[in-house]
C-alpha cells in the first residue's frame, strides 16, 4: 500500500476586465500582428478595483474546494504561491486562509512562474511523508499591478487570475496522484527577470519610485531561449523518473507565457500538439496562476480521464523551474 497526492478539486477566477491587443496599440509603439505573431497573446485580463491578489485566490480557492466536496476546516495546510503579494507583511496566505474560513497552517512560495508547480510538489510532501490529508495549492496574481505601461518588451505579456486545487492523500497499490517530479534554479541568471525596488537591497523611495523600480523588467530573448531549454530537460528528467515516454502523456500543461515557447518545448519533448493545453492567447502570462489556469481548463473541457499521464512544467524568475508528472484519478 502506498500514498500518493491526488488532484480531487480544481477552481479559477479570472477578473472581468480585458485588455486586447488593440488597446495596448493605443498605449505602446506595438501592433496585434506583432503580439500574436511574437507571443501567441490576443487579450488577457485586468484586476478591477477591490479585486486583489487575495480576493482572486479566495475565489478559485472556493471554487476548488466546492468542486471537491469539501468544507474549510477539512483542509489540513494552505500553501499559497505568489509573485504579486498582496502587501508585503503579512503573507499573502494569511489573508486567503482568513477569507475562506480555513484554520490550519499557511505559507507563500515565492518562486516565479514557477511558483504553483513547486507549491503542488511541497503541498504533496506533507501529504505522502507528513501525515496530512488535504493540502490547498493556490497561485494567484495580479502583475498588472506591476508592470510598466510604457515598456512595450513586458507590458503586453501579463495578465491577472487565480487558480486552486486540492491535494488529498490517496492510497492503493498504485493509486493516482503525483508520481515524479523536478525542481531547479539557477540563480545565476536571477538578474533576466526583476523587479529591483522594494526590497532590503533597494528599499522603497522616492527615488525608486521615480526610477520605475517597482515594474517587472526582463531580458525577453535571453528568458526565452532558457525557458525552452529548461522546460525540456526537467520534463525530460520528471518522464525518465517514472519510467515514462513521451508518448505515453495524455496532457501537457506548460507554464502559458508564449506560444512560440510552449510549441518548441513541445516537439523536444516529443508531445504531439493535440496534447498540449494552450490558453496563453486568451490569458497572456499569469505567472503562478499559469498552470493551474490551463490545467483546470482543460479539465472542464473533458480533456482529461481517469488514468491519463499528465505532465506539468514551469519556468521563471530566478531562473526557477519546475516540473511534475500526475496520473489523473477516476
Ligand atoms: C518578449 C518576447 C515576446 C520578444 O520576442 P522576440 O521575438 O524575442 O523579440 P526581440 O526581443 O528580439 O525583439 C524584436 C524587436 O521587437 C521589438 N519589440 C519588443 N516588444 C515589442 C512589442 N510589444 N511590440 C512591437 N515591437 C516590440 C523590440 O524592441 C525589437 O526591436 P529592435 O529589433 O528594433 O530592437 C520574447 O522574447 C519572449 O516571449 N520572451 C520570454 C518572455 C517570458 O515569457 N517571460 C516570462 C517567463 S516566465
Amino acid at each position: 500500500m502506498i500514498t500518493r497526492a491526488a488532484l480531487t478539486g480544481w477552481g479559477v477566477c479570472v477578473p472581468e476586465a480585458r485588455l486586447t491587443n488593440a488597446d495596448f496599440e493605443r498605449l505602446v509603439e506595438t501592433s496585434d500582428e506583432w503580439i500574436v505573431e511574437r507571443t501567441g497573446i490576443r487579450e488577457r485580463r485586468v484586476a478591477g478595483e477591490g479585486e486583489t491578489t487575495a480576493t482572486l485566490g479566495i475565489a478559485a480557492g472556493a471554487a476548488a474546494l466546492k468542486q471537491a466536496g469539501i468544507r474549510p476546516h477539512d483542509v489540513d495546510l494552505l500553501v499559497l504561491a505568489t509573485t504579486t503579494p498582496e502587501q508585503p507583511i503579512p503573507q499573502t496566505s494569511a489573508f486567503v486562509q482568513e477569507g475562506l474560513g480555513l484554520r490550519c497552517g499557511a505559507f507563500d512560495i515565492s518562486v516565479g512562474c514557477a511558483g504553483f508547480v513547486y507549491g503542488l510538489i511541497t503541498g504533496s510532501m506533507f501529504l505522502v511523508g507528513g501525515g496530512l490529508e488535504r493540502v490547498l495549492v493556490v497561485g494567484a496574481e495580479t502583475l498588472s499591478r506591476i508592470l510598466d505601461y510604457t515598456d512595450r518588451q513586458t507590458c503586453v505579456l501579463f495578465g491577472d487570475a487565480a487558480g486552486a486545487v486540492v491535494l488529498s492523500a490517496v492510497r492503493g497499490e498504485d493509486p493516482p496522484g503525483l508520481l515524479a517530479w523536478d525542481l531547479g534554479c539557477d540563480g545565476s541568471a536571477s538578474d533576466l527577470i526583476q523587479m529591483r525596488g522594494g526590497g532590503s537591497r533597494l528599499p522603497t523611495s522616492a527615488a525608486t519610485v521615480a526610477a520605475g523600480e517597482h515594474c517587472v523588467k526582463m531580458d525577453g530573448a535571453e528568458v526565452f531561449r532558457r525557458a525552452v531549454r529548461s522546460a525540456v530537460a526537467s520534463g525530460s528528467a520528471t518522464l525518465e523518473r517514472a519510467g515514462v515516454k513521451p508518448e505515453q502523456v495524455d496532457l501537457f500543461v506548460p507554464h502559458q507565457a508564449n506560444v512560440r515557447i510552449i510549441r518548441a518545448a513541445a516537439q523536444r519533448l516529443g508531445l504531439d500538439p493535440e496534447r498540449v493545453a494552450v490558453n496563453v492567447d486568451r490569458y497572456g502570462n499569469t505567472s503562478a496562476a499559469s498552470v493551474p489556469l490551463a490545467l483546470a481548463e482543460a479539465a472542464d473541457a473533458g480533456r482529461l480521464k481517469g488514468g491519463d499521464l499528465v505532465l506539468l512544467t514551469a519556468i521563471g524568475a530566478g531562473m526557477a523551474w519546475a516540473s511534475a508528472l500526475l496520473r489523473w484519478g477516476e
